[in-house]
Order: structure tokens, then C-alpha cells, then sequence
């Protein structure tokens, strides 16, 4: 491949998709593919700064703060990571990316939709995903996988994380060329399946 293959992880806190990804980074290691793991945010050095703001503030923070803080990891990340790493021909496995923000800060916060779409435009600079996986889950289990120890996001209540579950869904209805819908109430196992079997496909085609 030699223009390297993007493929983000997406879902809720709690949706499993974190150790799918691992998964999927030992399946394809063992394939022979050159593969890199990355996430957001706080994947080098100035986005690690951000996501102690982001997830451990001990102050209030305002929500556009929150939102440009993301953006902003985002931008660097791209730019000094991601890009590079396409360019080597490597396949980027990225926790979290563009979704998330939508998810989250615009559902889920209620920032305006359509600007966050602009921001993230901004933040990539003409980088997209070629894969996205969607790791759906109800709230309710995905809680209860979260467990008693929440970081600031964690923490923001049932209601939030139901409206960016729903979120989620609505981008998966937007972009159903881009994004994969998961089932993740289902077994490690057979989420491994699902997910093997969308990006062997993906392979496949390139
Ligand atoms: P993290 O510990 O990486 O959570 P997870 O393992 O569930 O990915 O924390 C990232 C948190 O930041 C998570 O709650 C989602 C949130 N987030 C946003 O709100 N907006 C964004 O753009 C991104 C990238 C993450």
C-alpha cells in the first residue's frame, strides 16, 4: 500500500473499542502489515499537556474551551503524526478522531453541528479516515463497563452519554460508506469477527 490506510475507532466510553483496536493491531502485525497506534487526545507530547486539561481540570472547563482543546490536540496530531506515518505507507490505527468531536462536543455539549464539521476540517487539512469503526453499545452497559472511577468526561451523567450515543448513530447514518456500525453489546469475541472481517474487506479492495 502506498498511501498507507487510515482507520479510526469510535464509540462511546466504555464501547470496548480500545481493546478491539489492540486486537486488530496484533491481528494485522501478525499479517505482515506495518502498523502504528495512535490516539486522541494526548498521543505526543503537547497533546498529552491538553488531555491533562481536558480530563483532569480542576477548574470549570467552558465548553468552547472543550472544543477547541480537542481541535487543537487534533491539528498537531495530524500534522506531526498521522500524515507522516500515511505517507511511510503504514497503517494508522487511531482511538478516537473527527466523530468524536461531533459526538460529543456537538451533540453532546450542543455546539453547532455544522461549525464543528468546519473545525475539524481546519484540524485535518485534507486527511480523512478510509475506515470508520463504530462501536454502539447501550448506555446503560457502557456505564457499567466504565466502573466507579470517571475522568471528567466519564462523569458528565446518563443524558449526556445519551445523546452521544445518538449522535454517533446519526453520523453512522450520514457516512454509511465510511462508517461501520459494530455491535458491541455482543462478546469480545464476536465483535473481533465483525471488525476482521470490515477491514480485511477494506484491504482487500485497496
Ligand atoms: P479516553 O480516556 O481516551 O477515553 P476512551 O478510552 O473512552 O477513548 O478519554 C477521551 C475522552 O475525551 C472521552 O470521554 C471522549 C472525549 N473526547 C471528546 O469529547 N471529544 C473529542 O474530540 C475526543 C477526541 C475525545
Amino acid at each position: 500500500m502506498e498511501k498507507g490506510l487510515f482507520i479510526t475507532f469510535e464509540g462511546a466510553d466504555g464501547s470496548g473499542k480500545t481493546t478491539q483496536l489492540n486486537m486488530v493491531k496484533d491481528f494485522l502485525i501478525e499479517k505482515g502489515f506495518d502498523v502504528v497506534v495512535t490516539r486522541e487526545p494526548g498521543s505526543l507530547d503537547i497533546g498529552k499537556k491538553i488531555r491533562e486539561i481536558l480530563l483532569h481540570a480542576k477548574e470549570i472547563v467552558a465548553d468552547r474551551c472543550e472544543m477547541f482543546l480537542f481541535l487543537a490536540d487534533r491539528a498537531q496530531h495530524v500534522e506531526t503524526y498521522i500524515k507522516p506515518a500515511l505517507k511511510q505507507g503504514k497503517i494508522v490505527l487511531c482511538d478516537r478522531h473527527t466523530d468524536s468531536t461531533i459526538a460529543y462536543q456537538g451533540y453532546g455539549r450542543n455546539q453547532d453541528i455544522e461549525l464543528l464539521k468546519n473545525l475539524n476540517k481546519i484540524a485535518v487539512n485534507g486527511i480523512e479516515p478510509d475506515l470508520t469503526l463504530l462501536y454502539d453499545v447501550s448506555t446503560e452497559i457502557a456505564q457499567l463497563r466504565v466502573g466507579s472511577e470517571k475522568d471528567r468526561m466519564e462523569s458528565a451523567g446518563m443524558e449526556f452519554h445519551k445523546k452521544v450515543r445518538n449522535g454517533y448513530l446519526e453520523l453512522q447514518k450520514e457516512n454509511p460508506k465510511r462508517i461501520k456500525l459494530i455491535n458491541a453489546n455482543n462478546s469480545i469475541e464476536t465483535v473481533f469477527e465483525d471488525t476482521k472481517n470490515i477491514i480485511m474487506n477494506l484491504i482487500q479492495e485497496k
